[in-house]
């Protein structure tokens, strides 16, 4: 097996490893082995299955792919299945009496305008752009006059004026063409939906049986849905671990009790910037990304990362400024959605991942920046600690490599939050803790059978580095 993750030249004092961890999300564009291939020699090192789209068939095709490559790789890869959760949509939406939502009519017709009246009627399965429905049974019920209902990303802004038994009457702020089955946010509504809805649940039982590594939970309000997600899986003997999607205001307010609770976070800018402020998106990602660095968990910088190479090969200033400054920010990982999914250039965002994070990581190294003292919940008080005085020893030993036996990963992480400069090398005789991994800046996962003792761990730890020379 030879390490391709890890590429050492001879010479140099420094291991090369890109140490930013990149999350690809396939869609139709990477279906095709060749592709699925192809994205994890350019180094690609969790895949998200996204239950938003496509059947848990063609999931299920996706993930044999991946399974074949991934015993026929060296490389560890993690699988993450992202539920929709509680995602509210338009239902079908037929051209109204004004002219068509879409097609050669829509030329020169302006659609909503401003000041337009529109009728919202949950569980209406066919409407007009004037009169339509949503897959949210108690609208109605939870909607209050005055409140916001966005939709498609927010392009189109309504506005409540009215409600009775069987409608909501909106008027139009922002106009423009509703379609079917477009995103619509309530920014200003409690939303009773539970997080997990009964579509989440398949999937879960999916996730679980296709043994996934990771589950992103959508819309994530309180810790309370993630417990009741983590009780789920224990009940179910499964040790898939949890990603918070934090895309909501009330995720905002309980943030620090979700980042307790949740195994990683997902700072999910797109409906975020829907949901809130969108000036304020950056602020919370800084948020977001230094309370995970206080509380040693894994944090991921979502959305739009490189959205223009969904179309061109080459991104924009400010996409490459956003993505150096998400390392910079103490992201573990980034995560590529349509520009994997869907885009022309697949390949090419993720080598231009990968060149960011190769400049933006020999920065951080040479500028360092004060630790933060990582709050490990109790049961790595001890790991906590350790990891702190490894960092202190790095800072006066140049090392190459941190080797360390790290079972189930916790020592890895707490490593990788610690944000010494040299790569960590992490073994497991645990597959699946192995692929878990995968997830943490800087950790490079090798599996290995249980050592005899510490001497036996230290002999096969440094057979393993020369052989695969890494140091
Ligand atoms: P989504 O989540 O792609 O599932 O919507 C990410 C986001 O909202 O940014
Ligand atoms: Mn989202």
């Amino acid at each position: 097996m030879e390490i391709t993750q890890f590429s050492y030249e001879a010479n140099k004092k420094q291991t090369k490893m890109i140490k930013t961890k990149i999350i690809a999300t396939l869609g139709p564009a990477t279906t095709k082995t060749e592709n699925i291939k192809a994205l994890i020699d350019s180094g690609v090192n969790v895949f998200r299955l996204n239950f938003s789209h496509g059947s848990l068939e063609e999931h299920a095709n996706l993930l044999d792919t991946i399974n074949k490559l991934r015993s026929e790789s060296s490389h560890t890869l993690a699988v993450m299945g992202d539920l929709c959760g509680p995602k509210i949509r338009t239902s079908q939406i037929e051209p109204s009496q004004k002219g068509s939502y879409e097609g050669p009519e829509r030329r020169g017709n302006p659609g909503l305008k401003k000041g337009d009246e529109v009728a919202i009627v949950p569980n209406m399965e066919t409407g007009t752009i004037n009169r339509f429905g949503t897959n949210y049974e108690h609208f109605n019920r939870d909607i209050q006059p005055g409140d916001r209902v966005l939709i498609d990303d927010g392009q189109i802004e309504l506005r409540v004026i009215d409600k009775d038994d069987n409608q909501t009457t909106c008027t139009v702020i922002v106009g423009g063409f509703i379609q079917s089955h477009k995103g619509i946010n309530l920014p200003d509504t409690k939303v009773s939906t539970p997080s997990i809805t009964e579509r989440d649940w398949e999937c879960v039982a999916w996730a679980i049986e296709h043994q996934l590594d990771y589950l992103a939970l959508s819309f994530v309000r309180s810790a309370e849905e993630i417990n009741h997600l983590k009780k789920h899986l224990r009940d179910q003997g499964s040790p898939i671990k949890i990603i918070s999607k934090v895309e909501k205001p009330e995720a905002i307010e309980n943030l620090e009790s979700i980042v307790h609770v949740s195994d990683a976070v997902l700072v999910a800018r797109g409906d975020l910037g829907v949901e809130m402020d969108l000036a304020q998106v950056p602020l919370i990602q800084k948020r977001i990304t230094k309370m995970c660095r206080r509380l040693g968990k894994p944090v991921v910088v979502a959305t739009q990362m490189l959205q223009s190479m969904i179309e061109t090969p080459v991104p924009t200033r400010a996409e490459v400024s956003d993505v150096a400054n998400a390392i910079m920010d103490f992201a573990d990982a980034v995560m590529l959605s349509g520009e994997t999914a869907v885009g022309e250039y697949p390949i090419e965002a993720v080598q231009t991942i990968k060149q960011i994070a190769r400049n933006t990581e020999a920065f951080m190294d040479e500028h360092n920046s004060p630790r933060p003292q990582i709050e490990a919940d109790d049961a790595l008080a001890v790991t906590a600690t350790l990891a702190r005085s490894v960092a202190q020893i790095l800072d006066e030993v140049n090392a190459r490599l941190v080797v360390t036996w790290s079972q189930a990963g916790g020592t890895a992480r707490l490593l990788s939050k610690s944000r010494i400069d040299a790569p960590i090398v992490a073994f497991s005789s645990d597959e699946l803790f192995c692929r878990q991994m995968s997830l943490h800046y800087g950790v490079l996962p090798i599996y290995a059978e249980l050592p005899a003792n510490t001497q036996d761990f230290i002999r096969r730890a440094e057979e393993t580095i020369l052989t695969k020379k890494m140091g």
